[in-house]
């Protein structure tokens, strides 16, 4: 090779990793968040923010910190007993903020003639939804409900099918429909923000694949939904946040580390992307360098990973080719 070309690509090379490291150094510590835009009061009303699955973890921590930055906030979960514990513990903490519960079933999605085991209809009735926020200012919505039921690794063949439709449900339809029915809502008290929460297991880890496949439908359509109010011009944020792993929660009871934050540091560091530009994110500056070098690289050392990492975790289940 020309002797003279060796130093370009090594020029332009440090200049490429430089500014990764700068983009990188701005996400995450330099570029203040924008959570404020959406604080506003209209016709002399306090903003309102929603969390879906606020009654434990980093939904939980998500309703605290948003109280904490002076917005009230609606609870939602699926038991009452809980939500309920949730609305006393932050009124106590807050006692200037507003809250409200509301209760529904994520994974109760189905059809207009479909009936549960007791014979009902025990669809999510999302204009009960609509209506029971129709009188706040709502200009925050976080869809943060979302899991795996335990035990969460399970290969597809064993896995029923039932499990595969409510965690399909849970992740990816009811965001999805939730989003549809509240965006005339969230354009009409514009600025306004949606905050997906997704996971790093949208890569493709095996013995998650309802789970990750959901994710990665969130993935796509907070593009979708971002791009489609841009060209509508409305003044509304699509953020998805991606989130790796958090203690303290089913998935682990480990102390937290630095690749395994606790759910008020993930839920802190996925307020604090607001405004950060991109429509996908990784919340959690640790959780970014964590999976930093998989662009580059071999697809196999990629695939072997995976394996290795569910495998790590389901010992009695996993085979070593
Ligand atoms: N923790 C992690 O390591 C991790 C990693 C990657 C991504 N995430 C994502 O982060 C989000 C929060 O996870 P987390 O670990 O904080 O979960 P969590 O501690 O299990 O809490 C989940 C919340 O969602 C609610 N929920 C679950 N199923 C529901 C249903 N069918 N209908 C209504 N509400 C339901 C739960 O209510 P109940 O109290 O009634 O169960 C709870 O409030 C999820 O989207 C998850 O996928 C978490
Ligand atoms: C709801 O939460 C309470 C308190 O954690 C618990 O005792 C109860 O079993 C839960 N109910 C259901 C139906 O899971
Ligand atoms: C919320 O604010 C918008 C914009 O100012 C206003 O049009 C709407 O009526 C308000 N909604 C409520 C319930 O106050
Ligand atoms: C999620 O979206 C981002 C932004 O387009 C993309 O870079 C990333 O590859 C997507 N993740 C998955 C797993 O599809």
């Amino acid at each position: 090779m020309d002797s003279t070309i060796l130093p370009w690509i090594g020029l332009i090379s440090s200049l490429s990793l430089l500014y990764k490291l700068a983009n990188f150094a701005w996400v995450y510590w330099l570029k203040p968040s924008q959570l404020h835009r959406y604080l506003h009061t209209t016709n002399g009303k306090p903003a309102w923010a929603m969390v879906t699955g606020a009654s434990d973890g980093i939904g939980k921590q998500f309703a605290r910190e948003l109280a904490k930055d002076g917005f009230n906030v609606v609870i939602h979960g699926r038991n009452k007993t809980k939500v309920a514990r949730v609305q006393e513990e932050l009124s106590a903490e807050f006692p200037t903020r507003s809250f409200r519960a509301l209760l529904a079933d994520c994974s109760s999605i189905s059809c207009q003639n479909c009936r549960n085991k007791l014979g009902e209809n025990d669809n999510v009735d999302f204009d009960a939804i609509v209506n029971a926020l129709s009188d706040i200012n709502l200009t925050v919505l976080i869809n943060n409900a979302g899991g795996v039921p335990v035990p969460i690794y399970q290969y597809l063949h064993e896995t029923a099918p039932e499990r595969l439709i409510t965690t399909t449900n849970l992740n990816a339809i009811f965001p999805l429909l939730l989003q549809s029915k509240l965006l005339p809502q969230l354009i009409q008290n514009s600025p306004s923000l949606i905050m997906n929460i997704g996971s790093m297991a949208d890569m493709g880890l095996p013995m998650l694949t309802a789970y990750a496949g959901s994710k990665r439908l969130l993935n796509c359509t907070s593009e979708c939904i971002s791009r489609e109010l841009r060209m509508l011009g409305k003044d509304v944020e699509v953020l998805m946040v991606r989130v790796g792993e958090v203690c303290g929660t089913v998935y682990s009871q480990v102390k937290p580390s630095l690749f395994e934050p606790d759910s008020n540091t993930m839920a802190r560091a996925a307020l604090d992307r607001v405004g950060c530009g991109m429509s996908v994110v990784v919340g959690y500056w640790a959780h970014a360098v964590h999976i930093a070098a998989l662009p580059w690289l071999p697809q196999f050392v990629v695939d072997r990973s995976f394996m290795d990492a569910v495998g790590s975790r389901t010992k009695n289940q996993w085979k070593k080719e």
